[in-house]
């Protein structure tokens, strides 16, 4: 039988398992790439392994998240990144040059092979034909310091693309699309895969575009072929050099086959608030809009920018419309100045910012109360726009454009035919923000800045025999990393100050749990389906774990998630029969007893409520290695242990 796209990249980086779906495989890692807003909690991580040096072949930090500086600790947490990343070996891409998956789409990514980010758009790059994986900062530390990165082997869905888009359709469309068709949840323990004649007919940055937004499927990853389209691209990168052809052979064999026909996709929206309740923007013309925000690692390309001033060129943003554009690298940035197009998207009455995160991420541009705004991006759970009531709407770019010139949802395939995007042949290059490490020599004499806000990773303790503690906390299903540790400028300065940012943690669910915490002294959350889904953000467990909590038992878990309690050293557990949910509420008293022998016997345990007298079941879906790790107190004393013995 035949190997995937990504099987093929597995089996070359294969360090340990079988790749037997379900079962954990340990992999080599080539490249990682770290964001501040995650950054600087990773390099804590590393620091705390012990190793000098990093042993990948490419590792980039990039400053993209908290750029507004409205205090000292986004500043302090800069400095502590490039101080040491100068002196471990990783380049620094200094605030200014992008947001980090276009940058790395751009100027590192190399087809076939493995990278890991902590941000869970990392799968960016798999439009380049890499296995990119979001994953959390600790795994990247430790895959830093050359340890394996382990995933359960995924399954592959193949998406089949037909036809060719048409006019004002594009690639955020194709993946609105597969989000209809799959769910939030549909991508769970697979690799998303694209093929078929659609494919030669997509730019890389179209590509990118489209396995960004995989992460919205819960998938492993997105990857599409590296083919003359992707050659086409790095030599106009200037780095021809960095193409190797990928091609899933052609027995492979996929657990799952939808179909894409592009030539008949239509535009589409994801509606208040999940990335999943697409609709047609024809059925949706005719809302009041108040807010247009195109930009961020889905849809900032040259290619996006120069379609979107393509539209507005001659005319005027509509009276009642605040449209931002924030660029997606330096690169696009000074494009779009070189050639023109930036002087007409000012002149329409674009607001353009600086090429970071910015509004995607809560850095600003919150709508008005209850306000409705269109944005290019990949994510619309309630609040992340730091607006509770705010009405989201997930569009292409040429929506976004279409409706900021109207004031109203506006299908863009209306506006008549739609000119072709040329572009250019060779991309402007400059690398001249990317501050390269020193040699092993001279970084042993380098101090590292460390301002107040630079805390230590927070203590953890081995997992006890029996854990015996109250339901701090009860959610519903679908509870995202932004419910657990919310975003936005009052709250992603203390990534690095674990037990300041705790302080934030369920606030907007629960305003008492942190003061709960503190007065229990320790806890156990009981969540719904998909807990813990949206984004790589680790410190959705970190502060739980500061917080004292020991366990969450949850209908079921979002995969990255679920990967950043074991690492924490908490335990997640799942009901074996989903009707105990109903039983358990907050302040009940629980014990979970004889843990380790429990999940080494595989992983069934029993809780006993002794508050309604009940006992009900609990299953540990967890690996050997994983169960290790959390009888070690996670996963850095575990990686400590296994490089003090190496
Ligand atoms: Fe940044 Fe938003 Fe992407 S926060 S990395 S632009 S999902």
């Amino acid at each position: 039988m035949g190997y995937t796209l990504a099987q093929k990249i597995i089996k070359a980086h294969l360090l340990s398992g079988e790749m037997i779906p379900g079962s954990e495989v340990g992999l080599k890692i080539d490249q990682t790439l770290t964001q501040d807003a995650t950054g600087s909690m990773a390099y804590l991580e590393f620091e705390a392994i012990g190793i000098p040096r990093v042993k990948t072949e490419k590792s980039v930090a990039y400053i993209d998240h908290n750029t507004l500086q409205s205090g000292f600790e986004n500043a302090d947490d800069h400095a502590y990144m490039q101080s040491i990343t100068k002196k471990i070996g990783v380049d620094f891409s200094r605030p200014g040059n992008g947001i980090c998956h276009q940058v790395h789409l751009e100027r590192y990514g190399v087809p076939g092979k493995t990278l890991i980010g902590s941000d869970s758009h990392t799968p960016t790059c798999g439009g380049i034909g890499m296995l990119a994986i979001g994953a959390g900062g600790l795994d990247v530390a430790v895959a830093m310091g050359g340890g394996a990165y382990y995933i359960p082997m995924p399954g592959t869905i193949k998406v089949e693309l037909t036809g060719r888009l048409q006019g004002y359709v594009s690639a955020k469309d194709v993946i609105l699309e597969v989000l209809r068709q799959l769910s939030v949840k549909g991508g769970v323990g697979y690799v998303v895969e694209y093929a078929g004649e659609g494919v030669s007919t997509l730019s890389v940055p179209e590509r990118a575009t489209i396995t960004n937004m995989g992460a919205e499927l819960g998938a492993t990853t997105s990857i599409f072929p590296a083919d003359e389209v992707t050659r086409d691209f790095l030599r106009a990168q200037g780095r021809e050099s960095d193409f190797t052809p990928l091609q899933p052979d052609s027995d492979a064999q996929y657990d799952k086959v939808i179909t894409v026909d592009l030539s008949a996709l239509r535009p589409l929206a994801a509606c208040p608030h999940s990335p999943d309740n697409v609709k047609p923007v024809s059925e949706l013309c005719g809302i009041k809009v108040d807010q247009v925000c195109i930009g961020s690692c889905t849809n900032s390309s040259l290619r996006d920018l120069l379609r979107v001033a393509g539209m507005l060129k001659g005319q005027t943003v509509a009276e009642g419309v605040s449209l931002t554009i924030s660029p997606g690298s330096k690169q696009v940035f000074a494009m779009m100045a070189d050639c023109g197009a930036l002087g007409d998207l000012i002149a329409a009455g674009a607001r353009v910012l600086e090429c970071t995160c910015g509004p995607c991420i809560g850095m600003g541009q919150s709508p008005r109360s209850a306000g409705v705004s269109l944005r290019t991006f990949n994510r619309n759970f309630k609040g992340r726009s730091g607006t509770a009531d705010a009405q989201v709407y997930l569009v292409s770019p040429e929506t976004a454009a279409a409706s900021a010139l109207t004031g109203y949802i506006t299908d863009p395939t209306t506006l008549g035919q739609a000119a072709e995007v040329v572009m250019p042949e060779r991309f402007t290059i400059s690398d001249n923000l990317i501050v390269h490490p020193a040699g092993a020599d001279e970084a042993q004499a380098l101090e590292i800045r460390r301002g107040p806000n630079i805390k230590p990773y927070p203590q953890t303790a081995p997992l006890a025999e029996d854990i015996r503690c109250e339901v701090t906390l009860k959610v519903e299903d679908n509870i995202t990393t932004d419910h657990i540790m919310p975003a936005g400028a009052k709250v992603l300065p203390y990534r690095s100050n674990v037990p300041k940012i705790s302080e934030f943690c369920f606030v907007a669910v629960d305003p008492d749990f942190p003061a709960r915490c503190k007065e229990k002294g320790q806890g156990i959350i009981v969540g719904g389906h998909n807990y813990g889904q949206g984004s790589s953000r680790e410190h959705a467990a970190l502060a739980p774990l500061y917080l004292g909590v020991k366990a969450v038992i949850a209908k079921s878990f979002a995969r990255i998630h679920k990967a950043n309690l074991v690492n924490a050293g908490i335990l997640p557990l799942e009901f074996v029969s989903e009707a105990d949910y109903d039983g358990v509420e907050l302040g009940h008293a629980l014990s979970i007893c004889g843990v380790p022998a429990g999940l080494k016997a595989g992983g069934d345990l029993t809780v006993t409520d002794s508050t309604t007298g009940r006992s009900f079941a609990v299953r540990a879906e967890l690996s050997g290695r994983q169960i290790d790790i959390l009888l070690a107190g996670g996963l850095l004393p575990y990686t400590k242990k296994i490089s003090e013995r190496q």
